[in-house]
């Protein structure tokens, strides 16, 4: 992959690099089209990365579908498919690990420890593997998104980081290849998620602006759902993710909940 990027880079090509780790659905092939529209040669990676995983986390049940998701990556016309093993990507030895301390520690940061650590890691791997101009990511994994645009500033990768809004179902719930773990009453529950998101600018829009009332209220909405154990619910800064008390500007709510053993994150920007 290396001699291949350096190869087309040389051509004066414009490599652009879709992450992902795999069981593609639409709001990935969103991102490969982004992608696709954003230079000349799309390498769509796919890994399942562990180190990104808790060791109670669900590494091993993780969905896969090689041969699917080849075919999927061929139709929608990506040049390669960057499929590398975990001994290939951490051989014996492997002692490094990047950490975007500042981002790295609320939200998801804190019930999943080490996670953005190994998110990070991979990231910086396949940026020096791949050497991308572009590099598209969803927008459902808002944190994601700030952290590697941190890191890519940070540590003076010299390419840009495309954000992509989320892709949904057509009742509202995010795209995610962890839905397949959902019965047919945890996928009802699931709703509540994006309920609660819309509800939330809905009483924004009717001029309510603190953040107790509108945390309160996706509380309720989500709470009210028995396979759901809410993780956060959070109103913050789209820039710091500082807790904000007052919506008097575009504020992220960002929200993790676990429907039965199934965790899931979902956002959307309020604006007063
Ligand atoms: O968002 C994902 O699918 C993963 O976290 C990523 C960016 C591919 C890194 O493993």
């Amino acid at each position: 992959m290396q001699n291949e990027a350096k190869t087309r880079k040389r051509q004066g090509n414009r490599v652009v690099l879709a992450p992902t780790m795999g069981f593609l659905h639409e709001g990935h092939l969103a991102l490969i089209r982004e992608g696709r529209r954003r230079g000349d040669v799309l390498v769509v990676s796919i890994f399942v990365n562990p180190v990104q995983f808790g060791p109670n986390e669900d590494y091993e049940q993780y969905p896969r579908d090689f041969e699917k998701d080849r075919e999927m990556v061929q139709k929608e016309g990506a040049d390669i498919l960057f499929a590398p093993e975990p001994f290939e990507m951490y051989p014996e030895g492997f002692g490094t690990s990047v950490n975007v301390d500042s981002l790295s520690r609320c939200l998801c940061g804190i019930s999943r420890p080490g996670h953005f650590q190994g998110v990070a890691t991979v990231l910086v791997k396949l940026f020096n593997i791949v050497k991308p101009d572009v590099a598209v990511f969803g927008e459902k994994d808002y944190q994601q998104l700030l952290i590697v645009r941190r890191l890519a500033a940070d540590l003076n990768f010299d390419m840009e980081i495309v954000g992509f809004p989320t892709v949904r179902e057509e009742d509202g719930l995010a795209l995610s290849s962890r839905n397949s773990y959902l019965t047919k009453d945890e996928r009802v529950s699931a709703q509540s998620i994006c309920q609660s998101l819309k509800k939330a600018q809905i009483l924004v829009d009717c001029g309510i602006n603190d953040s107790e009332t509108i945390i309160k209220s996706a509380t309720e909405i989500i709470g009210s759902r028995p396979e759901a154990k809410i993780d956060y619910i959070s109103l913050c800064d789209p820039v710091t993710l500082q807790e904000v008390k007052t919506i008097d500007r575009p504020v992220l709510l960002a929200i993790a909940v676990k429907i039965g053993k199934t965790r899931l994150i979902d956002n959307m920007l309020l604006h007063p």
